[in-house]
């Protein structure tokens, strides 16, 4: 077992009397990929933020690198890049301007700076484009200067919070893409997200958090058996009817264990899904609601905060 690169006992932050973060405890191991999965609102970027030394702790302490966060600040920043979730970048700049300025920031000059911007630039799929002005390019393009500002000082653990937000999903594949390579050469990452896909995709281990509480720490394979031996019965409604009243009527059916709606699917835990195919239909048809697809599924992480919360991940 490699040691932890990252070890958080009990972080609490506060925002004068509202606690954002409620003393949770997790550590990362080098060469992993850890996320914090969560709704918007639930503390990641606070989280990632007293991290990466850019806000005091309330309580609790942190470790990186057997570096103190909180008493060390100036070293734990060597060891760490930040990629944060909201862009810091110069549009009237070129993506090699706005790399150099950021490497002047990291104390990095003269060749040293100029050979690290071009390794930075293949590695974010850019050099062809390093000399446009910023403002010409796709959200996508911008994100991916942001990834290259963290990673200018060879840090050893990257900080990745939401890097796909608002983004197309072409950009987001490539920026998938580049932070599985980026582990495979070698980097640690904690990255933060609100999608279940890409914490599935990326992760090693994963925290689920939500309301400031870490509510499950694991491999994905230990967080799916929290659902115990259920599967997931997902219905597709049509668009034009209420998928809701379908859902309170299932959760009286026997066998049902959850039944909840998030856009126009219902998503049933059940420890018999193929049972359950037939009373459902029967009842859509009793309330006149059309059912477009059934499909049966291995528990998701979806079905894991679903299982642990009552509630859909995403908004
Ligand atoms: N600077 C701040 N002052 C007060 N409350 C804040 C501040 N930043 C975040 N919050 C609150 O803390 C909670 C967690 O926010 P945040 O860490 O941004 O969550 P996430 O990144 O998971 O969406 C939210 O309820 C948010 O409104
Ligand atoms: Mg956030």
């Amino acid at each position: 077992m490699m040691a932890p690169i990252l070890e958080v006992q009990n972080l609490v932050k506060k925002y004068g009397d509202f606690t954002a973060v409620k003393g949770i405890s997790f550590d990362i191991k080098e060469g992993e990929i850890f996320s914090l999965l969560g709704p918007n609102g639930a503390g990641k970027t606070t989280t990632i933020s007293v991290l990466s030394t850019l806000y005091t702790a309330t309580g609790g302490s942190a470790t990186i690198g057997g570096h103190s966060v909180f008493a060390e600040p100036m070293t734990v920043r060597q060891i760490i890049g930040i990629v944060p979730q909201e862009l810091a970048l110069y549009d009237d700049l070129t993506a090699r301007e706005n790399l150099s300025f950021w490497g002047q920031m990291y104390n990095l000059s003269g060749k040293t700076l100029a050979t690290r911007i071009n390794e930075v630039l293949e590695q974010i799929g850019l050099t062809d484009k390093a000399n446009q002005r910023v403002k010409t390019y796709s959200g996508g393009m911008k994100r991916r200067v942001n990834i290259g500002v963290g990673l200018l000082h060879r840090p050893r653990l990257l900080f990745m919070d939401e890097p796909t937000v608002g983004i197309d999903p072409q950009s987001r594949r490539a920026i998938l893409d580049s932070v599985k390579e980026l582990n495979r050469q070698g980097m640690t990452v904690l990255y933060t997200t609100h999608y279940m896909e890409e914490a599935q995709e990326l992760s090693d281990r994963v925290g689920i958090i939500d309301h400031g509480e870490l509510i499950a720490l694991g491999t994905q394979a230990e967080l799916k058996s929290q659902v115990g031996q259920n599967e997931t019965l997902v219905l597709a409604v049509a668009e034009t009817d209420d998928p809701q009243i379908l859902a309170d009527k299932l959760k009286t059916v026997p066998g049902v264990l959850k039944a909840d709606v998030i856009d126009h699917t219902i998503t049933t835990i059940t420890p018999d899904a193929q049972g359950i195919i037939s009373p459902t239909i029967l009842l859509a048809n009793q309330l006149g609601i059309k059912i477009n697809a059934i499909d049966i599924q291995e528990p998701n992480l979806e079905a894991v905060f679903l299982h642990l919360t009552g509630r859909a991940l995403r908004d």
